[in-house]
């Protein structure tokens, strides 16, 4: 890693010959971002690494206001950007759940956007319903960052699995490039898959999986890209079929959440289980095990087994710690902070387990 004063300096110097310009723009879908953005965004999240290990403090963005507005069930992505926001010194003011906001009476996106965005520096969103972040968007006079929005994307999440399957293949002596990977479960309604799917379009040489029951296939537009710019992307109905001779596993859960009904949910849990025996018998050694999380523990679910906790290739929990740094990053770059980071830094003062271990495995 660069010294934090020659990482500032590249880290601007490389801003500036972005595709995106991130200062002071929405963040709402994962095509918006060309391959140079992504490579800048990466290089300041591996700045970001000594705040997030709690080994140094900034306070780059003190006196900022995050307003995160969650109207969904969160806990990783919400509580991630709230951390993200204060590891950088800012303050974070929430909303959670429809009933506990004035939508509930009936106010409309328009009105809530013009009145938060009044009282805050950026604002994140998550909303059940695909493009409303966007509509909420288009009125905000500050930048919104989207959490979430129905089946359609989730932007955060699916670059900081991008960070996560680059730092794992690095551990193995491979880049992004000729990465192989096979998508797993529900990749009809997971909008991380959606928006992992439109981001592997900037890679060179990608060869995807698609495995899911029938009936829970990607939908067309999440693989035309791929298939256009001449990527491998194969479709499998099985397991057995599907994992073998690939780098990265990315299960999902079944969202039941978005299903007509309950009895359609629970048709397809179950399904698909991957587990250590299922691991041992398909996946090539060293596979990489990643989720986007929650995943679904309930006996009937099962999706990726708990006897795989003891498996080092499981990234699940690298995954969500990498999920702080892509979000400080992320910040850092809309509030136009990312060469300053470094200027007000401190050790810390208190006692702290040291949470990366040196591999980044662990
Ligand atoms: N991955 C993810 O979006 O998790 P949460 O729903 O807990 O935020």
């Amino acid at each position: 890693m660069l010294a934090p004063r020659n990482a500032a300096r590249r880290i601007s110097e490389r801003a500036r010959g972005s595709t995106l310009d991130f200062v002071g723009s929405h963040i709402l879908s994962v095509e918006q971002f060309e391959r140079t953005d992504i490579d800048d965004l990466f290089a300041v999240a591996d700045a970001m690494l000594p705040y997030a290990d709690r080994q140094r403090i900034t306070r780059v963005l003190e006196g900022a206001i995050l307003t995160n507005m969650f109207f969904e069930p969160s806990t990783r992505t919400r509580v991630s950007f709230g951390s993200a926001f204060n590891l950088l010194g800012g303050d974070v003011r929430e909303t959670t759940g429809m009933r506990a906001s004035s939508l509930a009476k009936g106010e409309s996106l328009y009105d809530t956007a013009r009145v938060l965005s009044g009282y805050s520096d950026v604002i994140v969103m998550r909303h059940p319903v695909e493009g409303a972040v966007a509509e909420f968007a288009a009125a905000s006079r500050v930048p919104v960052l989207n959490a979430g929005d129905g089946a359609n994307e989730h932007p955060s999440q699916a670059l900081l699995d991008l960070y996560t399957v680059r730092r794992e293949l690095a551990d193995r002596g491979h880049a992004i490039d000729g990465l192989r990977i096979a998508v797993i479960g529900d990749l009809k309604h997971g909008r991380a898959v959606h928006s992992l799917l439109k981001l592997l379009v900037l890679f060179e040489d990608v060869s995807v999986h698609l495995v899911s029951p029938p009936g829970l296939e990607a939908p067309p537009d999440t693989t035309a890209a791929l298939r256009e710019r001449g990527h491998a992307v194969e479709v499998f109905h099985t397991l057995a079929d599907g994992i073998g001779h690939v780098d990265i596993l990315y299960v999902t859960r079944t969202q039941e959440e978005r299903f007509a009904s309950q009895a359609e949910a629970d048709h397809y849990r179950g399904l698909f289980r991957v587990n250590q025996a299922i691991y041992t018998e398909h996946c090539e050694p060293n596979t990489v095990i990643m989720h986007p999380l929650p995943r679904d523990s309930r006996a009937q679910a099962q999706e990726l087994d708990d006897d795989l906790i003891a498996n080092p290739n499981l990234a699940i929990f690298r995954q969500t710690d990498n999920g702080v740094v892509v979000r400080m990053a992320l910040f850092a770059m809309v509030l136009d902070v990312a060469a300053q980071v470094h200027e007000r830094a401190q050790p810390v003062t208190w006692y702290t387990a040291r949470r990366t271990p040196p591999s980044g495995r662990g």
